[in-house]
Parts: structure tokens; sequence; C-alpha cells
């Protein structure tokens, strides 16, 4: 597939996907999703690459869902083509770990793309919003629910209600977002940050993140259940003997992936 509103690369073994539709504030179009799908389902394919991060521009991860394209719509063709479903969910088949680097306004569905990847590295230019209230609708990708599950409610009911946008140091203060860096230095940060986990046993650092991501499928018990069996079968691997023998010989692991 040629792309034409995204940019994608490979650095060593993390795939990198720029959303790049400049003139827009990189508006997430369905063109735009589409093809954001296609190279995050590419890139966990890939068998030499161990990590996926998505970012924007300087000025905006994303500014929405795209305002124009969606104005005209009416309910029935909302509702048929289940309207911001289809596509967008896309990046939570990834099995590989995701990182979001989010400089500028990541808004509505650039808020919520960002809260679909595992994690939110976060430039302090970076604003987050769910804005949607203004234009008489609400969030339609997960927002009202994942932001909540990020925030708590009282905040989230006031980002939703107000549509007001949080900086950076709020987002961190919240656990929105995991760290934040000098907007200079977030791409090479995010990049070293994939890099680490892309050099770490690739069934191991998949097992984590089912895991983390069944805490918020299950009750507590059967997600503790869940984590141990995935714990168990991860003594299988080569590359646990091998991470626990290069540590006790004081050495680097060398991970095989199997
Ligand atoms: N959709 C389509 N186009 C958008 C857009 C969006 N979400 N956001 C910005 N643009 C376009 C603008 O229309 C403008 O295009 P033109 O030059 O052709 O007029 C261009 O990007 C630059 O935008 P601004 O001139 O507005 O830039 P600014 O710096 O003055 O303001 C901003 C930046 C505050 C982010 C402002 O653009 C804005 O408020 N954007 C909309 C934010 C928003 O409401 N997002 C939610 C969308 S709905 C949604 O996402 C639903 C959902 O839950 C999935």
């Amino acid at each position: 597939m040629a792309y034409e509103n995204i940019l994608t690369e490979t650095r060593g073994s993390v795939a990198l996907i720029t959303l790049n539709r400049p003139k827009a504030l990189n508006a997430l179009s369905s063109p735009l999703m589409a093809e954001l799908g296609d190279a995050l389902l590419a890139a966990d394919a890939n068998a030499e690459i161990g990590c996926i991060v998505v970012t924007g521009s300087e000025k905006a991860f994303a500014a929405g869902a795209d305002i124009k394209e969606m104005q005209s719509k009416g309910f029935a063709d909302a509702y048929v083509e289940d309207f911001i479903t289809s596509g967008w969910e896309t990046i939570l088949r990834v099995r590989k770990p995701v990182i979001a680097a989010v400089a500028g306004y990541a808004l509505g569905g650039g808020c919520e793309l960002a809260m679909m990847c595992d994690f939110i590295i976060a430039a302090d230019s970076a604003k987050f919003g769910q804005p949607e209230i203004n234009l008489g609708v609400i969030p339609g990708a997960g927002g009202s629910q994942r932001l909540t599950r990020f925030v708590g409610k009282s905040k989230a009911m006031d980002m939703v209600l107000t549509g007001r946008n949080m900086d950076a140091q709020e987002a961190e203060r919240s656990g929105l977002v995991s760290r934040i860096v000098p907007a200079a230095d977030l791409l090479d940060e995010a990049m070293k940050v994939a890099g680490r986990i892309a050099d770490l046993s690739l069934p191991s650092v998949m097992m984590a993140k089912e895991a983390v991501n069944r805490s918020y499928e299950t009750t507590l018990s059967e997600g503790v259940r869940f984590e141990r069996r995935l714990f168990h079968s991860l003594f299988a691997t080569e590359d646990q003997k091998e991470g626990m023998a290069a540590f006790v010989e004081k050495r680097q692991p060398v991970f095989k992936n199997r």
C-alpha cells in the first residue's frame, strides 16, 4: 500500500510511523486511519521489528477526527459504517508494544489514538483534550472510557464536559502520560525507549503487554491468575535461561526471541 497521509521508516528494530497531514494538523481522516492500520499490522508481522513508535509533528500529534469529513454525515451513515470504530481499533490488534510520542495537540480522536497506544511519552509542549462537546457531539473513539480509566472520573468529567485541554504537566500528574521530555528531544527519547524494549526478549515483552492489558478487562484475582500462567509459560523459553544466566554471570543477555 502506498501511503499519502503517513510516513514510515525502520530504525534498527523499531518501526516509526509519522502521521503526516500537516495542513490539517494531522486530522485523522478515514484514509489516514486505513494507512495507519495497514502500517501497524505490517510492523507487527515483521519479525525484524520489536517495538513501534507513532508520532505526529511538532505542532500536532493529531487534532482529532477529520471534522470536514464527518460534518455532513447523518445518523444512518454513521451507524451503518460504524463510524469511528471501523478501522480505528486496528491498533488494538497489534501485539508488539506501541509507544505514542506526542508533541503539540492531541485532541479528540488524537487523544483517543494516543490512549490506544501502550503508553504515551509527551513533549513539554503537548496538550491533551476531548473537545468534542464544543462540536455538539461526544468522544467517539473510546475517550469517555479510556480517559476515565487513566485520570479518574472527576478529571475526565471536567475535560469531556468542558472540552478544556490538559498540558503535559497535568497529564503526567494525572497518569495519562508516562514521562515528559523537552520537545526537541521527543523523538530521540521515544526511539531510545523503543530500542531498549526491542532489545528484550520478544515473547516476554508481548506477554507483559498482554498481562497489563488484561487488567482492564477482568477482576483482580482472574488477572493475577492470568499473569501467573504467562509467567510460568516463559520458563519454557530459551530467553528465560539466557536472561537469568546472564544475570548470574554478570554479563549482558543475548536474546533470541524464543
Ligand atoms: N478536522 C479537520 N481539520 C482540522 C482539524 C480537525 N479535527 N483540526 C484542525 N484542522 C484544520 C483546520 O480546519 C485548518 O485548516 P484550513 O487551514 O484549511 O482552515 C488547519 O487544520 C489548521 O487549523 P487552525 O487554523 O484551526 O489552527 P490553530 O493553530 O488556530 O488551532 C486547534 C489549532 C486548536 C487544534 C484547532 O485547529 C482546533 O480546535 N481543531 C479541532 C479540534 C477538535 O475539535 N477535535 C475533535 C474532533 S472530533 C473527534 O475527534 C471525534 C472523536 O472522538 C473521534
